[in-house]
């Protein structure tokens, strides 16, 4: 059987080495209504929100990336520091390989006090024999408040001896969703960059959805390249973010419901966008990746060396948050909530 260990590590390098983004996310679509006349203090604009019962500083989800290798135990020590230090969120990277071998559990934990903290899960796993037990004990481990249940059905099909069972998954996300929501965890479904769509996930019972739609990282890319697989024909496969969220937006009016916006979420215009479509947050994960390794010269190097990786990501982040709020301002909007359906289609 592929090692699970090998196997993280190869997808940080293919995401750092190649060109594993395709197509568009869609938000070149969405016109945001300018106002020049905004009628609002630029100064005022309050981009807090509350998100799974907590409330964090700017809008902002660092998704799942990583852990069960050394390398990997330094990336969540640096993203959940930044996290902590921007008052965002932070999933950590599928935690399979610290059930199937606890010695690796050190590499997912949490450094600071992130206001939420997620772990990360594939949803096929409950078919391949993930209990109730392991997962109550990987929330444990990091403190968190909430479990995402990741649904990779593209990636499981190109990864080496992939988990391609995905009989009776919803019935069993439902039945173990009840069970960790009597524990007090809060459950979240995200696809991981080919989208989530109504009719799947109309019936799910979770907390929280979260799109990871098609434009941003592309795993046919990843695992074809790591197969050595003509996976070429499917890096076209999915469904837009923009398009996504459309889709499955409207769930928010039939019951409590968040949504995560992410796949492919560049910038703070983009951001904006998310919220003019209703989204609650954005999440982004190979745009933090990146930042990590970057040198001096903004080139990627092999090595991490965390105080850079740190102003790295406190560069980015700042420059995001810099154009999110101007994009509030032209709209008229004080906060996230105000900016919610002001745009209009370009198709
Ligand atoms: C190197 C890498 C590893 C990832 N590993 C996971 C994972 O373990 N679990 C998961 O749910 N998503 C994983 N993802 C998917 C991201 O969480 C995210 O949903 C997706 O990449 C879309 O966001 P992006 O376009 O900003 O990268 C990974 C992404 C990258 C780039």
């Amino acid at each position: 059987m592929e090692n699970n260990n090998s196997r993280k590590k190869e997808h940080i390098r293919h995401a750092l080495h190649d060109k594993v983004e395709y197509g568009s996310a869609g938000f070149e679509k969405i016109l945001l209504k300018h106002k020049s006349l905004p009628e609002i203090d630029f100064d005022e604009i309050d981009l807090n929100v509350n998100f799974l019962g907590k409330q964090l500083k700017f809008p902002i989800i660092i998704e799942a990336i990583t852990g069960g290798f050394d390398e990997g135990g330094k990336i969540n020590e640096i993203l959940s520091e930044i996290a902590s230090e921007f008052g965002i969120g932070f999933m950590v990277g599928s935690q399979r390989p610290m059930i199937e071998n606890p010695a690796l559990s050190e590499t997912y934990k949490i450094s600071g006090h992130p206001p939420v903290i997620i772990s990360n899960i594939g949803a096929v796993q409950l078919n391949y024999g993930i209990t109730y037990e392991n997962i109550a004990n990987i929330v444990r481990y990091i403190k968190a408040d909430a479990i995402a249940f990741h649904l990779n059905p593209l990636q499981e099909c190109f990864q080496p001896a992939g988990n391609r069972n995905f009989k009776n998954l919803k019935k069993k996300i439902n039945e173990i969703s009840s069970k960790l929501r009597i524990a007090g965890i809060k459950v979240i479904v995200k696809e991981v960059g080919t989208g989530l769509n109504y009719d799947d996930v109309k019936d799910l019972d979770a907390d929280c959805l979260d799109v990871a739609g098609f434009g941003g990282t592309n795993w046919a890319i990843i695992e074809g390249k790591r197969a050595d697989k003509q996976a070429q024909n499917f890096y076209n496969w999915g469904i837009p973010t923009v398009e996504s969220i459309r889709n499955i937006i409207s769930l928010k009016d039939k019951r409590n419901l968040e949504i995560i916006a992410s796949g492919g979420i560049r910038n703070g215009i983009d951001a904006a966008k998310c919220f003019a479509l209703g989204a609650d947050v954005v999440g982004m994960a190979l745009p933090f990746l990146k930042e990590i390794y970057k040198d001096d010269k903004g080139e990627i190097s092999e090595n991490i060396n965390k105080e850079r990786a740190k102003q790295n990501l406190q560069k980015f982040l700042n420059k995001f948050i810099e154009e999110l709020k101007p994009a509030l301002f032209l709209t008229g909007s004080k906060n996230i909530k105000e900016i919610n359906e002001k745009y209009s289609m370009n198709d």
